[in-house]
């Protein structure tokens, strides 16, 4: 029978691949937390309507890179490809502004989007991620790079820039639009096809082309930031103020548009040189209004950003920063004839002790279990001899016998 194997760009994670990427959100929560955003969860189906009226039809991620499919009653589904729609769901459906107008949301998990997989780019992925709600100042922009900025800090990320841009708002957008549609209708015969498709669907996506001789039309584009309102121009310059006050290092991008329809002014993008095509590591702006689209008061503020957690991690492992696959504490081995109770009572003792306690107690040679050991890296462990007495190992080197208690204790000490 030909043997089963995942879904294309739908990773399994195991060993230092699934501890690494667990140790990137832990990092991600804890920060989070010190911003004061909450930890939610929102499930990962959700009505296809939802990513329709928020991340918009005509993008790429709602339009092309959907899974979606029809339930047994009839209702449009879909697996979630971000999460800024489903949390703001979330808050409509559960009125969590009525208390309180500000929230401050973080979240962990996986996401889907049917992209073609490539390295850094995977159908499902994770990400991680903050939502700001009730707050239209600009101060909040900053908080939220500011946040970003922390957790690329943290990772040891020193090479990604904070690209920062705006596309205006429902006030002076349409006159963009409109002098943007011109400009490509007028260049039509020199852009890419889907330059051209995306004339009259989504024309500010056409700035994000990959095609270099698209590039070299749009030196002459209007932009973005040299079309907004005085609003958005006077927000745009708090979001800067703050930036330089905090001493977060930035690139104004006047061309840099977003894939996903909601968000309004600030837009930003933490990018990289080293992982290829995926260049963006963490992404997200401001999206005042969306609560609208989804049901909700359409006068409330919002900003975020979401990271993907496997470039994030990706990124720390190139930068030596990988201290995320923490080796248990202590491995215990049995001799052959060793009394698996006994060493079951030694390990329970360990762990309620808060040690992280392995255990090869299997009826192997002492020889298989040596070299186990050495697979597994501990640097402590206890063999537990059959005469009742105990040897420990630190480093690969063994020590004299004493009691199991005291190997044990002994064990657990750090070798620092
Ligand atoms: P996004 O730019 O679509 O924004 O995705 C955010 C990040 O998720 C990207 O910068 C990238 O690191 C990661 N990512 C996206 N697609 C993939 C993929 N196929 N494989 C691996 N990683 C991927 C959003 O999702 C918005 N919800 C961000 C946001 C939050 N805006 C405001 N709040």
């Amino acid at each position: 029978m030909a043997s089963l194997r995942s879904v294309k760009g739908m990773n399994d994670l195991f060993g230092v691949e699934a501890s690494s990427l667990g140790a990137v959100e832990a990092i991600a929560r804890q920060l989070a937390k010190r911003w004061g955003a909450e930890e939610v969860r929102t499930p990962i189906l959700e009505k296809l309507d939802l990513f329709v009226r928020s991340v918009g039809e005509a993008t790429d991620v709602v339009g092309k890179e959907m899974y979606a499919f029809e339930d047994k009653d009839g209702s449009s589904l879909c697996l979630r490809p971000e999460a800024t729609a489903s949390v703001a769901r979330m808050v409509v459906q559960h009125g969590i502004l009525r208390d309180n107008p500000r929230f401050r949301a973080f979240y962990a998990g996986p996401m889907f989007r049917r992209e073609r997989p490539q390295k850094g780019r995977y159908r499902q992925f994770h990400q991680v991620g903050v939502e700001f709600f009730g707050e239209p100042d600009p101060s909040a922009d900053v908080e939220v790079i500011a946040l970003a900025a922390a957790i690329l800090g943290a990772l040891g990320l020193d090479d990604v820039v904070v690209e920062l841009g705006s596309v205006g708002c429902p006030e002076c957008r349409p006159s963009y639009r409109k002098k943007l549609v011109e400009f490509l209708r007028r260049e039509a015969v020199q852009l890419c096809d889907l330059c051209n498709q995306r004339t009259e669907s989504n024309p500010l996506r056409s700035l994000d082309c990959k095609s270099a001789s698209c590039q070299v039309v749009f030196q002459d584009a209007p932009l973005p930031l040299d079309s907004l309102c005085e609003t958005c121009e006077v927000h745009q310059m708090g979001v800067e103020k703050g930036l330089d006050q905090l001493g977060l290092d930035y690139r104004v991008n006047k061309r840099l548009v977003r894939g996903l329809d909601y968000y309004r002014r600030t837009v930003f993008e933490c990018t990289t040189q080293k992982l290829g095509a995926q260049s963006a590591v963490i992404a997200g702006g401001r999206y005042d209004g969306l609560l609208g689209s989804v049901g909700g008061d359409e006068g409330v503020a919002a900003v975020g950003f979401a990271a993907g957690t496997e470039r994030l991690q990706l990124l720390a492992r190139e930068a030596g920063a990988e201290a995320a696959h923490s080796p248990a504490d202590i491995a215990i081995v049995t001799d052959r004839n060793q009394k698996v109770e006994e060493a079951l009572v030694l390990m329970q003792g360990l762990r309620s002790a808060g040690l992280v306690v392995v255990a090869d107690l299997s009826g192997r040679g002492r020889k298989a279990k040596t070299k186990w050991l050495g697979r597994i890296a501990h640097r402590h462990s206890v063999f537990l001899e059959a005469d009742g007495s105990a040897r420990l190992r630190v480093e690969g080197m063994e020590t004299q016998a004493v009691s199991p208690e005291a190997a044990a204790i002994l064990g657990a000490l750090p070798v620092d």
